[in-house]
């Protein structure tokens, strides 16, 4: 089972597991935000047991090697969480997800942090395919995944519910980066 880095670090950000401890500090930097939260899969929190919960499934994933590797993203330096990012690997894929505190847009932090696990996931061996989807609305969000070096491959059609944005499963388009085979 290949197993990701539990720490990383790029040019302005520390990344570390989350512990369950840090539920009001993730509450206070972007859990809690509804804008944030608008095209993610899950809704805002608004109390920090059922983040704590959350983040003791996180805890669970790094102790097994199992499920949805998740780090917190903390400026360079420090412990404090501005937002996060996981990978779920499958077979020869791994998938990502991010989010980032609203007073942290637009500074190219999640590219940042992106581009390094993207880099970390293709120098592994078996590891071929990264990947990420996002709402086809959410154009922040493509440009991320464009600037780690992702292509647009296509949308795939009502794919992933939102529930901030209603019941019925919405559009989202897909990029990933891929290893070439050796010609
Ligand atoms: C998406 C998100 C992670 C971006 O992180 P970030 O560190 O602010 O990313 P960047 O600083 O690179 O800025 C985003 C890019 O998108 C562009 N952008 C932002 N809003 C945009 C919009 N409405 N339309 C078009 N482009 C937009 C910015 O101009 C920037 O591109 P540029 O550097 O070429 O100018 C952050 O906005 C976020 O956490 N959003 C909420 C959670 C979320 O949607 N996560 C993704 C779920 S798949």
């Amino acid at each position: 089972m290949i197993r990701p880095p539990e720490h990383f670090e790029t040019a302005r950000l520390s990344a570390r597991p989350p512990q369950v401890e840090d539920a009001p500090a993730v509450l206070a930097a972007y859990a809690a935000d509804a804008e944030v939260t608008r095209y993610l899969s899950w809704r805002p929190y608004q109390a920090v047991e059922p983040l704590a919960d959350f983040l003791q499934e996180r805890v669970r994933s790094w102790e097994t090697g199992q499920g949805n590797f998740a780090w917190l993203l903390c400026p360079k330096g420090t412990e404090e969480p501005i937002g996060s990012i996981g990978c779920t690997i499958e077979g020869g894929s791994v998938m990502f997800g991010y989010v980032l505190g609203r007073r942290h847009w637009g500074r190219g932090l999640m590219p940042e942090a992106l581009g390094h696990l993207v880099g970390w996931a293709l120098a592994q061996p078996e590891i071929f395919r990264a990947w990420a989807f996002c709402d086809a609305e959410n154009a922040a969000s493509v440009r991320v995944m464009e600037k780690t070096g992702m292509c647009r491959e296509g949308t795939l059609r009502r794919w992933h519910l939102c529930p901030n944005l209603g019941p019925e499963p919405r559009d989202c388009i897909v990029c990933s980066k891929v290893r070439r085979a050796a010609a």
